[in-house]
Parts: structure tokens; C-alpha cells; sequence
């Protein structure tokens, strides 16, 4: 897709945002400022800069310091930000606001200098304040004077609401952000890839974190969507864990739960194998239980699908499958309905995906998370719709902190064999994940090049093993 094509597709993109904020009671303007660079303290530099998501939504750009506004008679306007010469020695020099027109297709595209004078002749007037709030204490590297002078009247109400309606748009991609998703999606395959190849025993998580997201970065990754989970052993059940310095084994599993992030959007993907070149028995009795669920849920998912009953799906299913091994009594939904299944499935079924890993919108206008063990973690509940993407991502984990909680070993005492949960403790997790486009007939699925059956995995990890001199012992 090339410039002209894409800011065609902001413009349409600024167009039902404009349909949907006429709805609102209120007709003043609305400023949407990009956010500015969080400073490290001790230097003179600044942590990584992420754009607010509102304002990359609306522009498509990712411009610190930028703002853009709308009003109902004037429309769009963009303040592009320009460096002073004293700054133009320390850094980039960013677009102008001529090059910014055309890539975002505001028409209206100026220096920032002007947004002094244009909050100047709507002093007193009320607002509603999208984007960044940092514009509030940060007034002056917006090139303003102190927030207060401007008596700048943020109508709360109004933004809320134009908020929420923005956050509705956002669930449904058009085609640039599907575009960049899939690049970046593309990105996370490529790197899962290069670490499935590259495990073995006698590797730390670290050395696989980085050889990943160099492959990520090799494919035009921009940074990682979020801190990359690699887990060896019982690590692997430590939801977000941080790779660290521990050596993998023969015998135990690598959870890697990682994404590339390009041109703001995210890739979210996750994958279990082996560091051996094959799952134990008891690894791929568990790895087949997830499989199972989450094949299920992908293939239930769809137009007007409930997200949740997906979820609650997954949890019987996988509620099932520990029955059949033993570690569960009952019947599944009963230990659904009692929770039980979140001892091993603590975590929901997975979110919507966007600007964001955990994109906005997922809950429904008047839904709110339930507060119960087994849904407490559900990041999304709504109706499904095309253009959305969502992740599907269940898993089986073995976390002491939960199963030796007193509490909870008393609360489902007759429900769980204990004696087997305490020889699995070391066990650690199994999660598989997905990114998935909701289509019109179904949906597909993004990261459908990265393997995912037990026997697909192993053939990768037989090959990296087998073509290596030295196996790594040692
Ligand atoms: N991939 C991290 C998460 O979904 O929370
Ligand atoms: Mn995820």
C-alpha cells in the first residue's frame, strides 16, 4: 500500500470517527496530544517513546510531541512538532508538517507554534482532552505556557465519552492497521522460528531472547510489543516471567510468549516445545489437552460469537483433560462452575490486539471483569466482529505459589488429587497462542505459519538437534 492509498484509509478512518463523536451531546473541541518522551532520570535521555494510542489511531503516525484536533466546523488539524537548532544538534530532525499531510492526510497540517494561539481563542471554551493528559503538567514542551494560564476547560464527561466511542472504533482494523499487524505477526513467526531451532539443553533463556528478537528486528520489527516471556523448566509457568540467566535441561519445556511490534501495532504468539528433541509423555499428554482447547476455540470463533463462552469452553475442555489424567475428580462442569480449573488455568482465554497487546475495547459498554478466580483474568467480553483481532491462548500450569496456597488446597480439597499435583510442582506451564482475525465467515488466523501440533514441533526440534555437531551438553 503506498501513501496516497494509506492516508485514503486514515481519512475514512477519521470519517466514522467524526460519525460516531457526532452522536455525542456536546460540539466543542477535542485535542489529541501524542505524548512526550519519559525522561530516565540521571541522563539526558529518554525511555523508548510510545505514542498514546488514540493519536496513532487518528493520524497513523507516532510523532512525539505532535497533536492533533478536531472540531465540528474546522475538522482535523495537525501541530507537528520542530526542533530547536540547540536540539537539532542532539537529534533526529522530525518530519515537517508538509511531510506529516501527506502521510497522515490531514489537510490541515501546521507547526506546532500555532497551537498556542489556537487553545488561546477557545480560552474558557469546553474541551474534551483525548490522547496524552501529559500535556497538563508538560505544558511547555508542548511549546505552551503553564496549562493553568490557558484556562483550558476539560469538559471530563465529554472526553469519557468521546473516549469510549473511539475505543469502539478501534476494536474493528481496517486495512492499514491489518497490514501492519501482519507484518508484525509475520515478524513473531520468524522469530519463534529461529528459537525453536536454536534451543537446547545446556542454553540459557537469555541466549534465546536474544537471538529471537534479533530475528524480529531482522524482519523490521521496530521494538518488542512487550517484555519478552521465555521460561525454561518450572519458569515456564510464571505467566509473565522475565528471561533470566537459568540453563535449560533435556527433559523440561520452553514457554516463549513474544511479539514484535511494528509501526506501532503489536504481534502477540506463543509456543511450548521441548528442549529434547520430544515431548515426555506426560508433557504431551498436557501439550495436547491445550491443543485441544485452543484448536476448539479457534474454530468456534467467529461473527456474533460470545468471547467469554469461548473461554468457558476452553476451561471445560481443559477441566476434561485433567480429569482424564487423573489430577481432577468430578465432572468438568461442575469444576468449571466452582472454578477448580483455574488452579491450572489461571489466566483468560486471551484479549483483543492492536496499538496495544492488550488493545482497548475489550469489554463491552456495561460489562465489567468478574470477580471470580476463573474469570477474574479475562481481558475481553463481547461479541466477536469482523476486522477484530483477538488472541486464543489457554494453557496448563503448575504454579506453587496457587497450589500450595492453604486456602485454596481447602477450598477444592476433594476436587483435586493432591498427591499427584504435589509430584508435578516442578512441572512448570503450557501455553499456545494465537493472533486471529474475526472474518465474515469465521476467522483466520495470523500466526497460522508458526507449527503447533506435537508432532510438527518435534520435527523442528529433531532437525536443530540433529543438524548440530555438538548438542550442547555442557
Ligand atoms: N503476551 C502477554 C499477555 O498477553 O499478557
Ligand atoms: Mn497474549
Amino acid at each position: 500500500m503506498n501513501q496516497t492509498e494509506r492516508s485514503a484509509v486514515l481519512r475514512e478512518r477519521r470519517r466514522r470517527v467524526e460519525a460516531a463523536w457526532s452522536g455525542a451531546s456536546f460540539d466543542g473541541p477535542v485535542l489529541i496530544p501524542a505524548s512526550l518522551p519519559i525522561p530516565i532520570d540521571g541522563t539526558d535521555q529518554f525511555h523508548e517513546f510510545h505514542a498514546h494510542p488514540e493519536f496513532q489511531y487518528l493520524s497513523g503516525v507516532a510523532e512525539p510531541g505532535a497533536a492533533l484536533a478536531w472540531e465540528p466546523d474546522s475538522g482535523w488539524t495537525l501541530f507537528a512538532p520542530s526542533l530547536s537548532v540547540e536540539d537539532l544538534v542532539w537529534m533526529s530532525a522530525p518530519p515537517s508538517a508538509e511531510a506529516l499531510a501527506k502521510e497522515t492526510g490531514v489537510g490541515c497540517s501546521v507547526d506546532r507554534s500555532e497551537l498556542a494561539s489556537w487553545l488561546e481563542s477557545r480560552r474558557g471554551q469546553g474541551m474534551a482532552l483525548l490522547g496524552s493528559r501529559d500535556i497538563e503538567a508538560r505544558a511547555s514542551e508542548y511549546g505552551l505556557q503553564a496549562w493553568s494560564t490557558l484556562e483550558a476547560a476539560v469538559d471530563e464527561d465529554a472526553t469519557e465519552w468521546l473516549g469510549k466511542a473511539l475505543a469502539g472504533l478501534r476494536r474493528a482494523k481496517d486495512a492499514v492497521e491489518l497490514q501492519r499487524m501482519t507484518h508484525a505477526v509475520d515478524a513473531a513467526v520468524a522469530g519463534h522460528l529461529a528459537a525453536q531451532r536454536l534451543a537446547r539443553h545446556g542454553l540459557t533463556e537469555r541466549a534465546l531472547q536474544i537471538e529471537m528478537e534479533a530475528e524480529f528486528f531482522r524482519q523490521g520489527g521496530a521494538r518488542t510489543a512487550y517484555g519478552s516471556i521465555v521460561g525454561s523448566g518450572p519458569n515456564s509457568a510464571i505467566l509473565h516471567g522475565t528471561p533470566g540467566h537459568r540453563v535449560m535441561s533435556d527433559g523440561e519445556l520452553v514457554l516463549i510468549d513474544a511479539g514484535a511490534e511494528i509501526d506501532g501495532y503489536a504481534s502477540d504468539v506463543t509456543r511450548t516445545f521441548p528442549v529434547s528433541a520430544e515431548f515426555t509423555p506426560i508433557q504431551r499428554e498436557l501439550y495436547n489437552v491445550v491443543l485441544a482447547a485452543q484448536q476448539e476455540a479457534i474454530a468456534a470463533a467467529g461473527p456474533e460469537v460470545e468471547y467469554k463462552s469461548l473461554h468457558v469452553q476452553a476451561s471445560a475442555t481443559i477441566a476434561q483433560g485433567l480429569i482424564d489424567i487423573g489430577l481432577l475428580t468430578g465432572s468438568a462442569e461442575d469444576l468449571v462452575a466452582s472454578d477448580a480449573h483455574a488452579l491450572f488455568f489461571p489466566h483468560g482465554l486471551g484479549h483483543m490486539l492492536g496499538l496495544s497487546t492488550h488493545d482497548c475495547g475489550g469489554y463491552l459498554e456495561g460489562r465489567v471483569p468478574e470477580d471470580r478466580f476463573g474469570l477474574a483474568y479475562l481481558r475481553a467480553d463481547l461479541p466477536l466482529a469482523p476486522g477484530y483481532v483477538v488472541t486464543i491462548e489457554p494453557g496448563v500450569y503448575f504454579v506453587p505459589a496457587l497450589l500450595n496456597d492453604p486456602a485454596r488446597r481447602e477450598r477444592y480439597a476433594e476436587m483435586v488429587n493432591w498427591d499427584i499435583a504435589d509430584t508435578m510442582l516442578d512441572f512448570g506451564g503450557i501455553r499456545i497462542e494465537d493472533d486471529v482475525l474475526i472474518t465474515p465467515e469465521g476467522c483466520q488466523v495470523m500466526s497460522a505459519a508458526l507449527p503447533k501440533a506435537a508432532t510438527e514441533i518435534e520435527a523442528i526440534r529433531r532437525e536443530a538437534l540433529g543438524s548440530t555437531t555438538d548438542r550442547g551438553h555442557g
